[in-house]
């Protein structure tokens, strides 16, 4: 794995989200985990109980780069609900 945007945002937002949206924002480019299940021998159990939520937050993430003045009229469920705890908390 690599230092990129996904541990950016993970650092930036540790302080204000709950672990399941970290776990999504933290390593939601790492398909070979979340997508081909590769890894699995380096997975704990609170890993495995985390995966279904990158999972969902996955069809998010690809091919849904709006603008932001977009975001939470224009998104699902779970980017509103990121903008909504992210940006009144900031
Ligand atoms: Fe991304």
């Amino acid at each position: 794995m690599s230092w990129g945007h996904d541990e950016y945002v993970y650092q930036m937002l540790k302080d204000y989200l709950p672990e399941e949206g970290l776990y999504m924002l933290r390593y939601h480019s790492f398909y070979a985990w979340h997508r081909e299940g590769g890894y699995d021998h380096l997975l704990d159990d609170h890993d495995r109980k985390m995966l279904k939520w990158v999972q969902l937050f996955n069809p998010y993430d690809l091919y849904s780069k709006i603008p932001n003045h977009l975001i939470g009229t224009n998104s699902g469920p779970i980017m509103k609900i990121l903008y909504r705890n992210i940006c009144h908390q900031l």
